[in-house]
């Protein structure tokens, strides 16, 4: 026992042998608190206590507190459900590919208002520009037109992220007991909490629709409804009632990965497959026309291998206590994660490591025919734990490059980028395992002549 414990128990065992003694004078003083109250002081102290116990009682009732009180709030989050996975990953006639041909069909869209006309060189926020692309696209994926396009979906995708890392780095930092109290108190939890519940005001109206496009079909109607995942979980999942009440946090443990798709850029490639294969989805569909973007393939696996999103990912949860072969012992309750950046320092890993080659995983794929499927951005590896590893490895890391790769060869095939004068590639932000770009960088930008 410490020096502290041991006077705090001495102080406690002084305290019941005066016990005698003092209860009198608790009542005593208790009694005259009480009648020194005003009626009002009496309502109000009631409602607080009423409030604190009620709230309580619900978060605990249903996972709550677990959830936006643990201090690994992210994966607690994450684990709740397969439903989401299931809905990514599912690919049953194609699933994928229509999710792709939906978000193909928004680009025009998207880049119309958010990517600025710009006849002479201007200078951007191209993060919140890129942000802003990826909540229309993904939005168009996740909950379908028109609510893609609502306000409100925008202002969810571009700050429930946001929030969500600033509250659990902020839960991390204090005891876990502090947890209930501080969850009412941090504005960032607050806001998740509001912008979590205004998520069926985003999705009743999608749940509406899906409902009477459903009843429409099967009164023979021919209905423009393109694919999303809200209605691919109305229609497959069995349990409605879950469905129905939890579908605010399926769709964001569905966005909030799919919305923060970063990375940057190359261009004759992206003139060639466009001259031999068409516009995106014109001759091929989106799925098999980013594929032939090889040079942008490996591009973006050398700059994930070295901006990667987290320091530490995989990261796994022991559900119950594990005894290993050579016994090392995991006791239930232990988060593992692993240094996913150790590649990026380590030459057995990946020859001289700290070098950005985006010709790296395109090089290796040439060396004989049965690596030509292999070193495929998307594909976890040693060398790049971006996307994570093993069975539970990013569910979206497919839907993702294949989004990139349509935004990115989009933008470049139309648009000029520099840095400004003054400026070189920003520097990265380590805060805690996120790895965050400068939120300051800027980029300059102008129509291609
Ligand atoms: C560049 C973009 C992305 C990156 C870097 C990324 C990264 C990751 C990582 C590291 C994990 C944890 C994997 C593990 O524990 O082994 C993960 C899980 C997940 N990702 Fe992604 N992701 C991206 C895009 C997407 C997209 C587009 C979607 C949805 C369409 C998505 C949906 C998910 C979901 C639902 C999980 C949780 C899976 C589970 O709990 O087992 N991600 N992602």
């Amino acid at each position: 026992m410490d020096v502290l414990s041991k006077t705090f128990y001495d102080q406690l065992v002084q305290l019941g042998s005066q016990r005698e003694e003092i209860t009198p004078i608790i009542k005593e003083r208790a009694t005259d608190f009480i009648k020194s109250l005003t009626i009002w002081q009496i309502l109000a102290l009631v409602s607080c206590l009423y409030w604190a116990l009620t709230s309580f009682a619900a978060r605990t009732e249903d996972g709550y507190l677990k959830e936006w009180g643990d201090q690994w709030a992210m994966n607690t989050l994450w684990s709740h459900s397969e439903v989401p996975i299931k809905a990514i990953s599912e690919n049953r006639n194609d699933q994928m590919g229509k999710y792709l041909e939906a978000v193909r069909k928004e680009l025009d869209y998207a880049l119309e208002m958010e990517v600025p006309d710009a006849e002479d060189w201007i200078s951007i926020d191209v993060q919140l520009m890129i942000q802003k692309l990826l909540a229309r696209l993904v939005g168009k994926m996740i909950v379908g037109k028109p609510a893609c396009r609502s306000p409100e979906w925008m202002d969810l995708a571009e700050h429930f992220t946001e929030d969500f890392i600033t509250a659990s780095i902020i839960m991390r930092l204090v005891p876990k007991w502090m947890h209930p109290l501080l969850t009412e108190v941090i504005p960032q939890r607050r806001r998740l909490r509001k912008r979590l519940q205004g998520v069926f005001n985003i999705t009743d109206p999608c749940v509406a629709r899906h409902e009477e496009a459903k009843m429409k079909r099967k009164q023979g109607l021919e209905i423009e409804e393109e694919d999303n995942m809200v209605a691919w979980i109305l229609d497959n999942i069995k349990d409605q009632d879950y469905v129905l009440k939890n579908l605010n946090k399926l769709v964001v443990v569905m966005l909030v990965p799919a919305a923060h798709t970063k990375s940057p850029t190359l261009h004759e490639e992206i003139l060639q497959v466009n001259k031999e294969h068409g516009e995106i989805g014109e001759k091929l569909p989106m799925k098999e026309w980013v594929t032939k973007l090889e040079l942008l393939d490996s591009f973006f696996n050398g700059s994930q291998r070295l901006s990667q999103p987290l320091a530490i990912t995989p990261n796994r949860y022991a559900v119950e206590d594990i005894t290993f072969k050579d016994s090392l012992q995991v006791p239930k309750g232990a988060l593992l994660g692993w240094v996913s950046i150790h590649n990026q320092i380590d030459s057995n890993i990946a020859p001289e490591p700290e070098k950005f080659d985006p010709m790296r995983s395109y090089g290796k794929r040439q060396v004989a025919a049965e690596e030509c499927h292999k070193h495929l951005a998307g594909q976890p590896s040693l060398e790049n734990l971006t996307f994570g590893y093993g069975s539970q490895a990013c569910p979206g890391r497919n839907i993702a490059i294949s989004i990139l790769k349509m935004v990115v060869s989009r933008l470049l095939r139309d648009y000029e980028f520099k840095f400004a004068d003054d400026q070189s590639k920003p520097k990265n932000i380590y805060l805690l395992e996120f790895i965050i770009p400068d939120p300051k960088a800027r980029l300059m930008i102008r129509k291609r002549k």
